[in-house]
């Protein structure tokens, strides 16, 4: 998306930026929104860990913000494939009741589930994957009545390379899926190799763009070695937060309705960042319309947990009908290590998100310049005055985003504590009423 495209759009006010082609099953016209068992349980999984974790989402009201499919990741498998009919199987020790016995017990709850499977040999587990079993697969789990795939990369006998060779693997599941008559959400999971926000679009409600995330805030790992996702020719693992927010940051426009950039299930709740670390990363799986999948133990999360996972105003952010990620204005490194950045999205109804992100080791105070913010819209939008809620402070009523008041060229003086985000909606506003302090 070029400024200028942005800022033919805001001023036509009639098509969004993503009012283009995607996969054409009717799903994740918002990016998808659940719970996902990897993060926490790794293969360790049973009927039991995927049913508490329904329940509990249902207890938490969760399915009133959003939070509706459960995905069962790795490892739901038996040992081999049913051996007369080559139909995928499920451990019978930790499946008792079979795959249908979950998702009926899911669909019971009013929520929708999902499976994982992989576009190779065998899945990163070391289970039976999908290739050259597609169409078995995707028949059984629509019998299974499976809502959602993840569909990951491991073990792909060397077929990937060039964007086509990648298109061709994935699409065969695409159109497995699509052969069922079942609406199944397709979430790809190849750590961006060979671009998927080129090729995936058409046949995917959703690609990872990177090597799979680490619960901490920038710490760099080896096994994430690129520095950039474009042309990175090994993914890897353990991929700091922070790190992830630079991977998205130039291939964000490639999103749409129903076609979304994947960052990878959230780590919030895991215990491996604080409170301003998980706000921070939840504000921007939320503005760069990420799906937004909650990894943590929904059993046993805290009060703190429960309350960032529920700041409505930031998942509205993320379920924006204008589905426009939001953008990076700038990026200043600092001497002493780390940097600053500043992001702006605009929204439906000619509103806009403004984010100040520190992602450095010490508190910092910066004046955000509309100029800035608002450097795509133009003059008009950078001179007028907005009235700014601060989408991580509650009102008198106890509802997040509390109104700041108007502010004409600047955000004065803002201060952010270590790995702290301010998160601003900006709506155009007369100019005659006062300003309040920070
Ligand atoms: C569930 O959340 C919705 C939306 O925020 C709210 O209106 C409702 O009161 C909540 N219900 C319970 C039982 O907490
Ligand atoms: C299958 O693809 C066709 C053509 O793109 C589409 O109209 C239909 O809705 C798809 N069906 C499912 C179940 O995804
Ligand atoms: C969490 O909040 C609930 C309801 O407000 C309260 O009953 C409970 O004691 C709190 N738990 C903790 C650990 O603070």
């Amino acid at each position: 998306m070029s400024p200028f495209l942005t800022y033919a759009a805001v001023f036509l006010g009639t098509v969004g930026p993503a009012a283009v082609q995607a996969l054409d099953n009717g799903l994740a016209l918002t990016p998808q929104m659940g719970w996902n068992t990897w993060n926490r349980f790794g293969c360790d999984i049973s009927e039991d860990t995927v049913v508490s974790a329904a329940k509990a989402l249902v207890e938490h009201n969760l399915t009133a913000y959003g939070y509706e499919y459960i995905i069962m990741d790795d490892c739901w498998h038996a040992d081999s494939r049913d051996p007369d009919t080559g139909a995928p199987r499920a451990n019978t020790d930790r499946f008792p009741n079979g795959i249908k016995g979950v998702s009926d017990q899911v669909h019971a709850l009013g929520l929708k589930i999902g499976i994982y499977s992989d576009a190779g040999k065998y899945t990163c587990g070391g289970k039976f994957g999908s290739l050259g079993f597609e169409e078995i697969d995707a028949k059984t789990y629509a019998e299974w009545e499976i809502d959602y795939l993840k569909y990951d990369n491991c073990f792909n006998e060397g077929q990937a390379g060039t964007p086509q060779i990648s298109y061709d693997r994935y699409a065969k599941m695409t159109k497995a899926l699509n052969a069922t008559g079942r609406p199944i959400l397709y979430s790809i999971c190849n750590w961006g190799e060979d671009g998927p926000w080129n090729f995936a679009p058409t046949i995917a409600n959703s690609w990872r763009i990177s090597g799979d995330i680490m619960d901490t805030f920038d710490r760099y790992d080896e096994r994430c070695p690129c520095t950039s996702v474009i042309d990175c020719k090994y993914a890897g693992y353990h991929c700091a937060m922070a790190r992830i927010i630079d991977f998205a940051a130039p291939v964000l426009q490639k999103a749409r309705k129903g076609a979304w950039n994947d960052m990878d299930i959230m780590e919030v709740g895991l215990g491996g960042m604080n409170y301003d670390e998980y706000v921070t990363h939840f504000s921007f799986w939320a503005m760069l319309k990420s799906p937004m999948l909650l990894g943590m133990d929904l059993t046993t999360m805290s009060n703190e947990t429960l309350s960032i996972i529920t700041n409505d105003a930031v998942i509205a952010l993320n379920q924006d009908p204008w589905a426009s990620p939001a953008n990076r204005q700038w990026k200043r490194e600092l001497p002493d290590g780390g940097n600053i950045q500043l992001w702006q999205g605009s929204l439906v109804d000619n509103q806009f998100v403004i984010a100040l992100m520190n992602a450095s080791p010490k508190e910092q105070t910066v004046d955000v310049e509309f100029f800035d913010a608002f450097f795509d819209q133009g003059k008009t939008y950078q001179q007028q005055p907005y009235r700014l809620f601060d989408l991580w402070q509650k009102d008198d009523k106890g509802k997040w985003g509390k109104d700041l008041g108007i502010f004409q060229g600047s955000i004065p003086n803002v201060k952010l504590g270590v790995h702290q985000t301010r998160v601003w909606l900006a709506k155009p506003a007369p100019s005659s009423s006062k300003r309040q302090e920070l």
